[in-house]
């Protein structure tokens, strides 16, 4: 059976039994600080189970894309090494949210594995937690599971939680046999272990858990854990698609089954090695694991960085190349790997597949800058090898740092040290690492408002969801819900508002807060502390009283200014991909009323033609007068139009589209103008990189882009007034003189070449003869010289020569130490580094060439003697 068709069984067989199918989540968490990458299939239905939303169904089944790669639940050195462990993976599930339990969720499991599956009851075991009874009861009676096939286990095992708080609950597992031969010899269980924890012949296919308690922080100073019941007992399963396929497909290792085996032909072609060549096995896995997860989590809008998110996936990254270049690939080969992989994944996530152009240009970009990154590497490594050793040991910074920065591999760093005869500091370099891992945890703590979740989690479950009336509304009769005092602040709840909450770049709204025409309150900032919840943060909310009614009005001025931003910002977007591809996709947003920020990963900087090209067509589209529709749909009709859906946004059932014209259509909740002509200009006022293959435009639209207008054209009649020539001469005017400006300069450089060659002549005439014939000059020169200058002249000039020059200037005395070529015994910069001291000095550079500067002008005799020594002790 191939994999798709166990995707499908495994969906059309809880289809069948009244669960709805709900897509996949993005892999980046929407809202969730907790979590670094979704890593099971009930993230996204978390509030379901502790009651903070309700599903419209209340059973459910998917096919959810994780990410497990570093922390608690995977290794990444590892994977690849083992049969079954990924950092991407499938997760097939099926859940309950207050509806069946243990009983349901252990017939359904059991009839899918031995009658739609087919899996021999002898070949599978189960687990239960210690304490279990019932479940041990249920498999046994119900489903006629030999009782000694049933192992109770403990926490460590059989109680499954997702980070240290969330919705937890004790399980029970499903294991294979693989069968003797896979046994682990002379396997023994010690301690609590049984015979299942043999996990090279018993493998975990599937967990069953029954979801009975939320553990959450109740002091989030402290972190300290408390644990309550949920609401309602629920289910939440998880079956490995990829350990699963394998089994079925009689496979023990899960790279050999349909999911992985066409990535690794593909691996084979590019390589022109063989799998089945043991010295390259696990060299191709380990591409094939990490092909897949770059390859899905770029194409989640994670951008490889050096933090967070995108750290993990740089490693990721930079791990696949290293063994690509083990495969002894020559050429950037990595990204070339991605159209199989959606081959395989394409189909189930359609949403992924759409940015296949992007994933293969930023694989491109990131496999090239490793390859520079390795040179770069060896540099700074032979330069700490030079300077920094502490008893023939490489500090664990240093290593930490080529490891981190450079992205230099550990391993590698190890072999060169052991060819020198060096060793390598692993407590130094496991604290640093341990202190980064500690950063990287820090970058997604969650927003300003983070420690009062817990308020607003109740508001929302007392008071629902709050209706937004803004997008037709500037102003509304509202009654006060709720207070929220925050210190300084206040946070205002309505039951309904004009106010938009900040989300999707743009900005919150501001506005006023007033009764019977008097103003009581102004609202500073609208957001939205958790999904679906508007808040309105005030300074002054003291006069406001709950339960009473009031006019809430936005500034319009604020608000107008900000959706020509918006809009103008979809204009941007569809013109970026009309003239640089299609691989163009918002990477991060900011909207406000002064300016829009527009972050996208592309792979170099943009032409000055180009820029304009960009401009040109959004002033184009704002002078067609397009007007703006907006259309509430469900994401798969949108997905179908063509609609760009924005990274890290979560869609709920139904999406709101926006399409001017033919030219672009997203999905937007934001709020915008009514016809693009109301933008009336954009300009764009900056381009620039803000890390490797991501680029930022900053632009501005109406008021501000006229007034830059018009301030530039003030410009350029100063300029005609000052040259005395009409606009349209102006540039051939100032090419002219730059033109002249260009020849002068020539003739003064000439001019002082000529005279530098005269001093040159009377400087170089009587040379002091050391041993081996080698002329050697010691010679002060003026303050205005050219010392480097004088050097060259002076290395065309001999053939086996030494010179000092030195120079004062003030109050500080420069000095250049030259060889000739073949003086190869003389470093010049080992010689200035050991005697710069004597006149105060600092200074270095390279074996032919050193320069350096120093305050005691009283020494430098002192200096010139002992450098002429030095010199004379090399030759
Ligand atoms: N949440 C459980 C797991 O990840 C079952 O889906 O194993």
């Amino acid at each position: 059976m191939k994999s798709k068709e166990i995707r499908q069984l495994f969906c059309n067989q809880f289809l069948k039994n009244g669960h709805d199918k709900i897509s996949s989540s993005s892999l980046v968490p929407h809202n969730d600080p907790t979590l670094l990458f979704n890593n099971a299939g009930m993230n996204q239905f978390k509030d379901y189970f502790t009651g903070k939303a309700k599903p419209s169904n209340r059973r459910a089944v998917t096919v959810q894309k994780c990410v497990r790669a570093g922390g608690k639940h995977n290794d990444l050195e590892n994977v690849g090494f083992t049969a079954r462990h990924h950092t991407f993976f499938e997760m097939l599930g099926n859940f309950s949210f207050g509806d069946y339990f243990k009983k349901d969720a252990i017939h359904f499991a059991w009839e899918l594995l031995t009658k739609e599956l087919q899996i021999p009851k002898d070949k599978l075991y189960v687990t239960v937690f210690r304490t279990d009874d019932e479940a041990i009861d249920i498999w046994h009676k119900q489903e006629g599971v030999p009782l000694d096939r049933i192992i109770r286990r403990d926490e460590k095992d059989n109680f499954w939680e997702m980070g240290d708080i969330g919705p937890c609950g004790p399980c029970s597992e499903i294991f294979v046999d693989h069968g003797e031969k896979y046994a682990t010899s002379n396997f023994k269980p010690v301690g609590n272990q049984t015979f299942l924890d043999d996990e090279t012949r018993y493998v975990e296919i599937w967990n069953l858990v029954f979801m009975q308690y939320e553990k959450f922080y109740e002091d989030a100073a402290t972190k300290k854990v408390k644990q309550i019941s949920l609401p309602r007992p629920s289910i939440d399963t998880g079956a490995g698609l990829e350990r699963v396929t394998a089994f079925i497909q009689g496979k023990y290792w899960n790279y050999d089954s349909d999911l992985f085996s066409p990535i690794i032909n593909k691996i084979e072609a590019i390589s022109n090695q063989s799998y089945t060549n043991t010295k390259y096995t696990s060299n191709m896995r380990v591409i094939a694991d990490h092909i897949r997860a770059a390859t899905m989590l770029i194409t989640d809008g994670v951008i490889p960085s050096n933090e967070g998110r995108g750290y993990v996936l740089r490693r990721i990254i930079r791990r696949a190349i290293r063994h690509l270049r083990e495969l002894e690939v020559k050429d950037i080969s990595f990204h070339k790997l991605v159209p199989t992989v959606f081959d395989i994944l394409g189909e189930e996530y359609p949403q992924n597949k759409n940015n296949a152009s992007l994933a293969i240009k930023l694989l491109e970009l990131e496999e090239k800058k490793f390859l520079e990154t390795l040179d770069v590497g060896m540099k700074f490594l032979n330069q700490a090898i030079d300077n920094d050793l502490v008893s023939k040991t490489l500090p664990g910074g240093v290593a930490f740092k080529l490891y981190d920065t450079y992205g230099f591999p550990l391993d590698l760093t190890e072999v060169i040290l052991k060819e020198k005869n060096l060793q390598l500091d692993h407590a130094g370099f496991e604290t640093s690492m341990q202190k980064q891992k500690e950063n990287s945890k820090k970058s997604w703590k969650g927003g300003d408002y983070a420690g009062s979740d817990k308020i607003f989690n109740e508001l929302k479950e007392k008071f629902g969801n709050s209706e937004f009336v803004g997008y037709d509304k500037t102003k509304t009769t509202s009654k006060l819900l709720a207070k929220v005092e925050m210190g300084e602040i206040t946070g205002l709840l309505f039951d309904s508002t004009p106010f938009y909450a900040e989300s999707g770049g743009q900005s919150g709204d501001r506005g006023t807060i007033s009764q019977n025409g008097f103003v009581l309150s102004n609202v500073q900032d609208t957001r939205k502390p958790i999904d679906g919840l508007f808040m309105h943060y005030s300074t002054d909310a003291d006069a406001l009283k709950v339960d009473e009614s009031y006019e809430l009005e936005i500034t319009s001025d604020v608000r107008s200014a900000t959706a020509k931003n918006h809009s103008a910002t979809h204009l941007l977007q569809a013109a970026l991909i009309q003239v640089l591809g299609s691989h163009i996709k918002q990477a991060g947003s900011l909207v406000t009323n002064e300016k829009l920020r527009f972050d996208f990963a592309h792979h170099e900087s943009i032409s000055k033609e180009k820029l304009k090209e960009i401009e040109n067509l959004v002033n184009a589209k704002i002078q067609e007068s397009i007007s703006v529709q907006t259309k509430v749909t469900s994401l798969d009709d949108a997905t179908k139009l063509g609609a760009l859906a924005f990274f890290g946004e979560k869609y709920g059932s139904s999406v709101r589209m926006l399409k001017m014209g033919d030219f672009s259509t997203e999905l937007c909740g934001g709020t915008h103008v009514k016809n693009t002509a109301d933008i009336n200009h954009f300009s764009i006022i900056s381009e620039s990189a803000i890390s490797s293959g991501v680029r930022r435009i900053e632009a501005i639209t109406d008021k501000a882009a006229i007034t830059r207008l018009m301030n530039r054209s003030n410009v350029l009649e100063e300029v005609e007034n000052s040259f005395s020539v009409k606009s349209n001469l102006v540039l051939d005017k100032v090419n002219s003189m730059l033109t002249e400006k260009k020849e002068l300069e020539k003739q003064i450089n000439s001019l002082q070449d000529k005279l530098d060659n005269i001093e040159s002549e009377k400087l170089f005439l009587n040379p002091i003869q050391l041993k081996n014939s080698v002329s050697f000059f010691d010679s002060e020169v003026d303050a205005s010289s050219d010392l480097k200058k004088l050097g060259e002249i002076f290395a065309s000039k001999f053939t086996n020569g030494v010179c000092i020059l030195s120079q004062k200037a003030d109050g500080k005395v420069n000095v250049l130490l030259r060889a000739t070529k073949n003086m190869t015994a003389v470093d010049c910069g080992k010689i200035l580094k050991e005697t710069l001291p004597i006149i105060n000095g600092k200074g270095g550079g390279r074996p032919d060439q050193a320069q350096g500067s120093g305050t005691l002008l009283n020494d430098l005799p002192k200096f010139l003697t002992e450098v002429k020594k030095i010199v004379e002790s090399k030759i």
